[in-house]
């Protein structure tokens, strides 16, 4: 089937101006979203993220290749096209942006005002818009007498007004604190599962492609990384920018005492390793069955079992006193049960003891 969204060979370059070099934001990316998907595009500060997003609505104009939403070559668009072809494209932002002088209904009437709907057909489209986002009752309210989270639900029903195919989220949570953030992120598949809206959300905040999106691409200096299902990027990241953007919310972050007793060069002691394990294996007693068949004695030190959609995965670092050949081979044993295993380092045996 046709994508929603198709960037063919798009990239973005910002000339260099007085004090500041030039900037290629985006290089050459391609990339398909498809209809009814969560896509989530997550980086670093600076990796290209708004760009990245505003090129999708042309918000920024690229500087090369094409960008194609709903079958239509949004690039090849004169101004007054392209201003009906953004009625299928719903953004919301970071600092909400409403209006502060209207009052909740008036934000979200806003954008059928300015498509020249009736006074009438105005309310018929954003009293269920209002139901939808759970602010039946603040019709009348003004942005000032709102929280965060519901100044979020006002900018979600406002980007749904014209009837959207497609909502981009720039930054929606970042604001907000983390019960807030879930609960919007709940409202916003609602809104994909009732509304069968495809979404892009762009994060810096691994959790919250952790929550909600199905796919995920991992941008860095403007460029894409790493292109993947979330299950896949979490449990086999194949870049050092995806594992250290998971490293906050996978328990990666070694205890600060344990990190400062890891020694690189061997020493006699033990072997520190972190297990990734994933599905099905989460649950399964695998350390206890290495002790068994290998006869080791080997200790947990640090760990965490998390779950994305409904796939368990987990991370454990352990201590296994064991060198040389006899290392290999636990490490064999261990990925022949389907752990991805990451040598971490190696205690003192007297440390080992005290940790
Ligand atoms: N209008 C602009 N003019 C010049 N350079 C720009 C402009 N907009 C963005 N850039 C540069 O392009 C690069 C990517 O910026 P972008 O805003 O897309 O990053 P980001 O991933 O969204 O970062 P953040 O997480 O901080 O929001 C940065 O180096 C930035 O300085
Ligand atoms: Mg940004």
């Amino acid at each position: 089937m046709e994508p929603m969204i198709r960037l063919d060979a798009v990239s973005k370059h910002y000339p260099a101006r007085k004090g500041s070099a030039a900037v290629t934001a985006l290089s050459e990316t391609s990339l398909d979203i498809a209809r009814g998907e969560i896509f989530g595009v997550i980086g670093r500060s600076g990796a290209g993220k708004s760009t990245l997003i505003r090129l999708i609505n042309l918000l920024e104009r690229p500087s090369s290749g094409r960008v194609v939403v709903g079958g239509i070559d949004l690039t090849g668009l004169d101004n007054s096209k392209l201003r009906a072809a953004r009625r299928q494209i719903g953004m919301i932002f970071q600092h909400f942006n409403l209006l502060s002088s209207r009052t909740v209904f008036d934000n979200v009437a806003l954008p059928l005002e300015l498509a020249g709907l009736s006074r009438k057909d105005i309310r018929s489209k954003v009293t269920p818009l209002l139901e939808l986002v759970g602010l039946a009752d603040k019709a009348g309210r003004y942005p000032a007498e709102l929280s965060g989270g519901q100044k979020q639900r006002v900018g979600i029903a406002r980007a749904l007004a014209t009837e959207p195919k497609v909502l981009l989220c720039d930054e929606a949570t970042s604001a907000l604190d983390p019960e807030t953030t879930r609960s919007i992120l709940g409202l916003l598949r609602d809104i994909n599962e009732k509304l069968s809206i495809t979404i892009v959300v762009i994060t810096h905040e691994m959790q919250v492609i952790k929550e909600i999106c199905d796919r995920v691409a991992v941008i860095d200096a403007g460029a894409v990384v790493e292109l993947a299902s979330v299950e896949q990027v979490f449990t086999r990241p194949k870049t050092e920018v995806t594992r250290s953007l998971l490293a906050v919310v996978s328990g990666d972050e070694l205890p600060a005492p344990l990190s400062a007793r890891l020694t690189r060069e061997p020493v006699s002691g033990s072997a520190v390793l972190r297990l990734r394990f994933t599905g099905d294996d989460a649950e399964a007693p695998v350390i206890a069955r290495l002790s068994r068949s290998h006869g080791i004695d080997a200790s947990i030190l640090h760990g965490q079992v998390d779950a994305i959609r409904n796939a368990s995965f987990g991370t454990l670092v352990i201590a296994v006193p064991v060198s040389g050949d006899a290392l290999a081979a636990v490490i064999r044993y261990l990925e022949n049960q389907n752990v991805v295993v990451e040598p971490l380092g190696y205690l003192a045996a007297d440390l080992r003891a005290a940790s």
